[in-house]
């Protein structure tokens, strides 16, 4: 059965495009590989997706498209037939795609007005191995939103999109995969919005030294760092300069994708923190509210 297979990309609008270029290129640890046409993009340099940020300066800081892939042209044609007879509204039908990297795909709007693409065929960057101690993210772990229906969205990923459930906390959160990683995608209740992006650092330790270059560079330490239970990742969480809320993580869990039975975790503080050592909470991330680019397509 097609269904998506990993995370592609999240594309970005800056009103200070300046500053997050420089945030993701010099602090957090991507690399900018590419400008065309007003975007910017970058690759973590531990896994060959081409670029895994799009920047484009706006007026206002939203999303533009949140990437994901699947295997085949077949696939992006079945998911675009499902997609459809779930009655989402489409931005454009699957096409050879014009920007950086090219591939077949097409986009669509979550039933909460999020962009949304999925494509297949995309050219494959380069990866080398990170040295010990460079403390830069390998890759892009995993994608957090709200939604003020959480549930239809949870299960929109898993009847059309082909996720499996992979854990809930209480009624609240429900953790979703795409593969043999643990989650790659999950929701929280709230308005229609992106809660935060996360980065796999190879390991806990060169997640701390990403925290101890972020704190050398004046980025503070929003809530961390930790360990989650549902995934067992450790976490700390940080915002761009425009306001995104990033994350370094390490160790995520990896489950057999076929058998992997679900779990209901009771929330509780060593459910969210299970080394009980984090400075804030999600009271001290940014206040979720409308992302203010919902129903709107960006132009490329
Ligand atoms: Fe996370």
């Amino acid at each position: 059965m097609s269904r998506v297979t990993e995370i592609r990309y999240v594309g970005y609008a800056t009103p200070d495009i300046d500053a997050e270029r420089k945030f993701y290129g010099e602090v957090w640890g991507l690399k900018e590989v590419h400008e065309q046409d007003g975007l910017v993009y970058f690759a973590a340099q531990g896994h060959d997706e081409l670029y895994v940020v799009r920047l484009r300066q706006s007026h206002t800081a939203h999303i533009d498209v949140v990437s994901l892939a699947t295997e085949t042209r077949g696939d992006v044609d079945a998911l675009f037939e499902k997609v459809k007879a779930a009655g989402n509204q489409i931005i454009f039908e699957p096409r050879d795609l014009t920007q950086f990297g090219g591939g077949y795909g097409f986009r669509f709007f979550s039933t909460d007005g999020l962009s949304f693409e999925i494509s297949a065929e995309v050219r494959r960057g380069t990866s080398r191995p990170l040295e010990p101690r460079e403390a830069i993210p390998e890759r892009i772990s995993h994608i957090v939103f709200h939604s003020p229906d959480h549930r239809a969205q949870t299960q929109f990923f898993i009847d059309v999109l082909g996720f499996r459930l992979s854990d809930w906390i209480g009624d609240f959160m429900s953790f979703l995969r795409c593969n043999t990683a643990h989650h790659r995608i999950a929701f929280l209740p709230g308005p229609p919005c992106l809660n935060h992006v996360a980065y796999d650092m190879p390991n806990v330790d060169e997640m701390m030294r990403g925290i101890a270059r972020l704190k050398r560079k004046d980025v503070d330490l929003r809530w961390g760092p930790g360990r989650h239970t549902a995934g067992n990742n450790t976490f700390s969480y940080f915002t761009t300069p425009n306001g995104f809320a990033v994350e370094y993580t390490s160790e995520l869990e990896q489950v057999d994708d076929a058998s992997w039975e679900p779990q209901v975790y009771e929330p509780a503080p060593h459910i969210m923190d299970q080394w009980g050592t984090g400075t804030g909470g999600p009271q001290t991330m940014p206040k979720p509210a409308a992302d203010t680019g919902l129903f709107r397509a960006a132009e490329v």
